[in-house]
């Protein structure tokens, strides 16, 4: 039974003060309700403190090195001489920072009560913080969100780390080997490789960034190759011996490796073990908690939001869930959360970005007869010319029917991502996108001449 409000300290109790806990706390507030945000760590979460955030910026410091070192290519003298890693972190923690400081004075003025500290359930309506703090909360909503997975026998060390160790790092390694061709293993390859190491992805699945549309991964794989990286796909690692001046990485076949930094992304873990959760109702599943569409967990007035939950493991997934869980307890009813509608973007050099279905996921949910593509190369686009990058963007949509997938490849290209959303979320029709007019000379141009093909009338592209 929840609390009474008689019994309770606060309508809601947030546990976690990352992108979903946050979200809902601010919304919370915002609707009038009373809210306590407990976070044993900072504020932000990993979101602004170890992921988006701060490897957005060592991607953007990568973007600087590259138009250095191409800068010839564009008629312009310039070298580049090395990159200052404490700089480089310098200006990263500039950036944390400021939000950082942000956040606080909106939770602040918010009047949000944040308490600082491990709070784990103590039944259902409770959460006890150590310095024994008790909060009862109307509602509580767990959002504990998630860390690096490692693989058994693989210890961490100076030489074999996750994401949060390789931000620690005060130089740039010579070697590296990025154990896990996902999201986060092609975002690191590729900052390590601007600012000039030797870089190997090694990869169990058979194509880098597996979750995408393979046309996506295929361009990905390319221009990592253009770019000097190795990329060992379907390759399975066996072991990795530390030593002190490097790291021998074995695979299941071939020669091993040698790395000066074997940096481990082979997916990242629900935060869920020793808070109390099973003993308050909660069901979980691979340590993950289980919920319905609504971020119930089957427990009365208590709820789950962001990395916890299965699906999409993406901060913005996470605010979303954290604003609904707010405007459900406050009785909006607001509309469920859809993982098929969530952009995603990965940031390694060139950018992937989609949003709905793959080609794959249209054909096996609507019949191969239901399904037509459209794929525009960015070579007819003419201010990805001017950039010098390539790609394509491709469209999935049903015959004679909406657009229900997005996929796009090239440098900036996740800026797209926006259009891409709305294209797909209000289920627009190629014919619709293709009347409106988009502007000349922008790559989101691609994205209208995609549609114009895909609804008979190319100008730049082939039918
Ligand atoms: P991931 O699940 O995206 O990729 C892990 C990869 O490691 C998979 O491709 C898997 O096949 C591979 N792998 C696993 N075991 C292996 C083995 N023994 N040998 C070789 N390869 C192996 O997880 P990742 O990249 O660690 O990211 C974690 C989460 O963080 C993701 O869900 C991602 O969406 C999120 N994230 C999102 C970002 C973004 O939106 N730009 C940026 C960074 C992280």
């Amino acid at each position: 039974m929840p609390a009474t409000a008689a019994e309770a300290t606060h309508d809601v109790v947030v546990l976690g003060g990352g992108s979903g806990g946050y979200a809902c706390a601010l919304r919370a507030a915002e609707l009038g309700l009373t809210v306590a945000l407990v976070e044993k760590d900072l504020l932000g979460g990993t979101c602004l403190h170890r992921g988006c955030i701060p490897t957005k910026a060592l991607l953007h410091a990568a973007e600087v090195a590259d138009a250095a070192r191409d800068a010839g290519r564009f008629g312009v003298r310039a070298t580049l001489d090395g990159i200052d890693v404490p700089a480089v972190t310098t200006y990263r923690e500039g950036v944390v920072g400021r939000l950082h400081k942000g956040l606080q004075g909106l939770v602040k003025a918010r009047e949000v009560e944040y308490v600082e500290g491990a709070g784990r359930l103590d039944g259902p309506d409770t959460v006890v913080v150590v310095g024994d703090r008790r909060l009862v909360g109307r509602h509580v909503v767990l959002a504990t969100g998630s860390t690096p997975r490692t693989l058994p026998g693989l210890e961490l060390g100076p030489r074999v780390m996750t994401s949060d160790g390789a931000l620690g790092l005060d130089h740039v390694p010579d070697r590296v080997v990025v154990l896990g061709g996902g999201v986060i293993g092609v975002e690191f390859a590729s900052v390590f490789a601007s600012f000039g190491a030797e870089v190997t992805v090694v990869e169990a699945l058979p194509r880098l960034v597996a979750a995408e549309d393979p046309a996506s991964s295929a361009a990905l794989e390319r221009a990592f190759r253009k770019r000097g990286i190795t990329v060992r796909t379907g390759a399975r690692f066996a072991s990795a011996d530390a030593r002190e001046d490097g790291v021998t990485v074995r695979l299941e076949e071939g020669d091993p490796l040698e790395a000066d930094v074997l940096l481990v992304a082979v997916g990242r873990g629900p935060v869920t073990e020793g808070l109390g959760y099973e003993d308050a109702g909660v069901t979980l599943e691979r340590g993950f908690v289980v919920t319905d569409e609504r971020c119930r967990t089957g427990v009365e007035g208590l709820w789950a939001v962001g990395d916890i939950v299965p699906g999409l493991q993406l901060a913005h997934r996470g605010f979303a869930q954290g604003i609904f869980v707010a405007e459900e307890i406050a009785g909006l009813s607001p509309a469920p959360v859809v993982d098929a509608q969530v952009p995603r973007v990965t940031y390694c050099e060139p950018e992937v970005a989609s949003v709905g279905l793959t080609e794959a996921q249209a054909r096996e949910a609507h019949g191969d007869g239901a399904v037509e593509t459209q794929e525009y190369n960015l070579g007819g686009n003419g201010k990805s010319q001017i950039l010098g990058t390539q790609g394509f963007v491709k469209v999935v949509r049903l015959a004679d029917g909406p657009v229900v997938g997005m996929h796009m490849v090239g440098s900036r290209m996740g800026e797209q991502v926006g259009e891409a959303q709305l294209v797909v979320g209000w289920e627009a029709h190629p014919e619709d996108v293709a009347a409106l007019v988009h502007a000349h000379p922008t790559q989101n141009e691609a994205l209208g001449e995609a549609q114009m093909a895909l609804a008979g009338k190319p100008l730049h592209a082939h039918n």
